[in-house]
């Protein structure tokens, strides 16, 4: 089949590379020239673990190309799909503008009969809002279908080629068999139903899947007045098959691009419809205020932040990215700064990034040294779980005076940390 991919973002690159691998001859398209130019070198403009080769594995079959110009990759396109991405307005209504701007752009490009798939996350009803722009630029037939995607940062080109399902929306039987077709490979189970219905979904497993984390985060809070912990606690729970052990471990509140937007989304469209206040502007509140809250709990606990060397290790929102969209050190870092604190940070791929964004604070120091941002802290604190962090011997970093170490993901054992020399403290496993 021949497929065009209108956005280079993570949902756009690794999509085109994925159904290229399957044989079909795909057209990534974006408006951002400089993106394109990368892309037609060879270059992933972000840091998605296995991206580099399948990129480059595809583009050398001739199968994958990129281009700005949607004749060149919308004219010959059995599928097109829109990849685009819906940021939240500050109000948390959802911002449909790159949606609306890739169906006034692809419409008089349109083949015969193709099919305009949306897998961008939008809310129910969006669909006929997208049909009915491109109709108004075009008299030739078309179909749409909206058809969510599920995939994560850090393992997005594993979650593309093993999803648990893949959702089509479509009222259009044709086009459902043309897309079942074009998922075959992948050997997932294929949920068909209405495109609201699945729209919804992908609102709803965002949804759930912040709630779990909400949940357990909540728990650990009441751990801390107790002698309870709450790895032991998930331990208890998670042989339960209603329950599960999987995506289950606590922090500092859920970050990245998704969660946060989509919560907030649901949370708005609520209130818009008087369902409010209910379970997802609670968990709005609560995640936006967690930080704030647990910094000043640490603060309590390292007897506060003034004059103190902190080594902030892990400056994205998860391990293996760069992406740095509501990541935990966006908030952390300035309030340290504003505390007094001086303050190292330090993350295996993000420093460019944290450069660029965290710039206001030119006291700020970056490193991707990990020893040199260990090296005399008085606190380290670990804010996200990448391997070379959790690996690594802190024995080296032993003071004389109290030193501190704060595990905002739980992935020390309390007496290895004391071993190395520090005083230590979890989230939830503190007990007292
Ligand atoms: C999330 C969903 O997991 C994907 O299914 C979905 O496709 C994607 O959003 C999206 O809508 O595009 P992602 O944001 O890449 O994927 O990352 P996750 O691994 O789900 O983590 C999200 C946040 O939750 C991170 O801040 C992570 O640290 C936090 N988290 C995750 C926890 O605090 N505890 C957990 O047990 C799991």
């Amino acid at each position: 089949m021949n497929i065009a991919v209108i956005g280079t973002g993570f949902v756009g690159v690794v999509s085109a590379a994925v159904y290229a691998s399957f044989g079909n001859k795909v057209s990534g398209i974006d408006i951002d020239e400089k993106k394109v130019a990368a892309l037609k070198k060879g270059l992933v403009p972000f840091y998605e673990p296995q991206l580099q080769d399948l990129l480059n594995q595809e583009q050398k079959s001739g199968r994958l190309t990129f281009t700005t110009q949607f004749s060149e990759g919308c004219s010959d396109a059995d599928i097109i799909l829109i990849c685009v991405g819906t940021p939240s307005k500050a109000t948390g209504e959802v911002d449909l503008q790159y949606v609306f701007s890739a169906a006034d752009m692809l419409a008089p490009h349109l083949k015969k009969d193709a099919i305009v798939v949306v897998k961008s996350t939008v809310p129910p009803g969006t669909l006929d809002a997208v049909s009915e722009r491109i109709q108004n630029h075009t008299a030739t037939p078309f179909s749409v279908a909206s058809v969510p995607e599920f995939l994560r940062e850090g393992t997005a080109v594993h979650d593309t080629l093993h999803p648990d399902r893949v959702v089509i929306g479509s009222d259009d039987p044709a086009a459902v068999e043309t897309l079942k077709k074009l998922h075959e490979p992948l050997e997932a189970p294929i949920v068909v139903v209405k495109p609201e219905s699945a729209q919804m979904a992908k609102y709803a497993a965002n949804a759930y899947l912040a709630t779990r984390i909400t949940f357990i985060n909540h728990i650990a809070d009441l751990c801390e007045h107790t002698s309870a912990d709450v790895e032991e606690v998930i331990e208890g729970i998670g042989l339960d098959a209603r329950i599960g052990s999987h995506y289950w471990y606590p922090g500092l509140g859920y970050g990245g691009s998704c969660f946060p937007k989509d919560v907030n989304e649901l949370a708005h469209f609520s209130e818009t419809v008087h369902e409010a206040p209910n379970i997802f502007t609670a968990l709005r509140d609560w995640n936006d205020d967690r930080i704030p809250e647990k910094i000043k709990d640490f603060g309590h606990f390292v007897d506060g932040w003034k004059n103190k060397k902190i080594a902030v290790l892990g400056l994205s929102f998860k391990p293996n990215t760069n992406d740095m969209r509501v990541a935990p050190s966006l908030h952390v870092i300035p309030s340290l700064l504003e505390q007094g604190a001086t303050v190292v940070g330090y993350d295996p791929k993000a420093v460019a990034e944290a450069q660029h964004i965290l710039k206001s604070h030119p006291e700020l120091k970056l490193t991707q040294s990990l020893q040199e941002a260990c090296t005399g802290a008085d606190v380290i604190m670990v804010l996200i779980e990448w391997p070379e962090i959790v690996n690594h011997d802190y024995s080296l970093y032993a003071k004389d005076s109290t030193q501190y170490f704060i595990d905002t993901r739980n992935q020390f054992s309390q007496n290895q940390v004391e071993k190395w020399g520090f005083v230590y403290r979890g989230i939830g496993r503190h007990g007292e």
